[in-house]
């Protein structure tokens, strides 16, 4: 079956890397609109964005520069016409009633090739610091939280209209038109249990971080997780595995940069991610920020890296295809406009995973990317 290959576009500053050595960057329009052009190009399926609310601050400014989800996909939705697109959800501090009506507008700019990803939040300084964080008991109630948000979501987009009435959210008939036109996909990134069980209940995707470097199936746990998880539920709903990509001519050329960016790592930064991590203590120890805050290595928050020759990323993208309940990989790069380029000219062309999708055919991309 074919992968589908989504970019993590950088809303924040240089992206995913915290270090002084990695390419400096501040976020803009025209950078994500050029990434994502690329990816269409060369046949990607999608570009997702994150909502950062807070960053880290140390001497790279780690995340203090970010732009807002939605506003950049709608912008990038009016310059597009192929490539599906997600934005992120801050579901704290935008009631389920507005998100509805962002959604259905994005799907109305883009020709349905809108959807979203649902976030509950873990990081109370993004929501402390404008006085909209409950507590930290919200820690062991966001699931419920969200399992409520997104009956509203889907109440609007489904019917235009909602009674829902829960813990959290009292709706009375509450109305939405237009509807969406596409069927509205979420994305949730649950790694605790309490989001791997909203994962199999309500979306349509869960999204895990991949693992260690050049492991490309060490996610295969959390990978089967979700595969046990909607068992239960009896849904279909598949792991998508964030991945960082640094590639070269040669293994050497690559290990060098990655060697590179981890002798930069902004230890302020990434000492602020560890406490940010540690301070929730109420969703169990095998997540998501558990792993990406472990100070130990944190250059990249810990994403699962593949580094090496575009022929040795070719090659460990498609075990990731190989990893059971797995259709997806969520691709970020050291620098996004080459790394794109590279993938698109060297890597995707050399991806058993990728015969089948809907990418340039070979005439359009230059002969030296085809050789072994
Ligand atoms: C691909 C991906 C995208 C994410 N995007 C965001 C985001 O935009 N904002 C955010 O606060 N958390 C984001 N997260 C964190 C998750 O929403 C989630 O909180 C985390 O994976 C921990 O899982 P848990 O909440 O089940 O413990 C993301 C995680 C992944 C893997």
């Amino acid at each position: 079956m074919t992968m589908n290959v989504g970019i993590f576009i950088p809303i924040g500053n240089n992206g995913w890397l915290l270090s002084e050595n990695a390419p400096q960057y501040k976020p803009s329009f025209a950078l994500n609109k050029e990434i994502t052009l690329k990816a269409e190009h060369y046949g990607l399926d999608f570009v997702l964005s994150m909502i950062k609310l807070r960053g880290f601050g140390g001497k790279t400014e780690f995340w203090d520069h970010n732009l807002e989800s939605f506003t950049l996909m709608a912008g990038l939705a009016a310059v597009t016409t192929k490539i599906k697109l997600f934005a992120t959800s801050a579901s704290l501090v935008m009631p389920p009633a507005i998100v509805a009506r962002m959604a259905s507008t994005i799907d109305s700019i883009s020709g349905g090739r809108f959807g979203l990803n649902l976030v509950t939040g873990w990081q109370r300084p993004e929501y402390s610091q404008m006085g909209m964080w409950p507590g930290d008991e919200f820690f062991s109630t966001r699931y419920q939280y969200l399992s409520e948000y997104i009956q509203v979501l889907r109440d609007l987009w489904g019917k235009g209209q909602s009674d829902f009435k829960g813990a959290h959210f009292q709706m009375d008939d509450c109305r939405l038109s237009p509807q969406p036109q596409a069927d509205m996909k979420v994305i949730c990134a649950g790694q605790s249990d309490a989001g791997m069980d909203f994962s199999a209940k309500y979306a349509d995707y869960n999204f895990c971080f991949g693992k260690g470097v050049n492991t490309p199936k060490a996610f295969a746990p959390a990978a089967q997780k979700l595969i046990e998880a909607t068992a239960k539920t009896g849904r279909h709903v598949t792991t998508y595995v964030l991945m960082m990509v640094i590639a070269d001519e040669t293994d050497e050329a690559a290990r060098a940069k990655w060697e590179h960016y981890k002798a930069g790592a902004d230890q302020e930064a990434i000492a602020w991610l560890g406490a940010q991590g540690a301070a929730d203590t109420k969703s169990g120890a095998d997540t998501n920020v558990r792993q990406m805050t472990d100070p130990t290595s944190a250059v990249n928050i810990n994403m699962g890296t593949l580094v090496g020759s575009y022929a040795s990323v070719a090659r460990m993208l498609d075990e990731v295809a190989e990893v059971p309940g797995t259709e997806g990989v969520l691709l970020t790069f050291d620098d996004f406009v080459q790394g794109v380029e590279a993938f698109g000219q060297r890597i995707q062309p050399l991806m058993k995973s990728r015969v089948g999708a809907d990418t340039p055919v070979a005439s359009q991309v230059q002969p030296e990317a085809l050789a072994a």
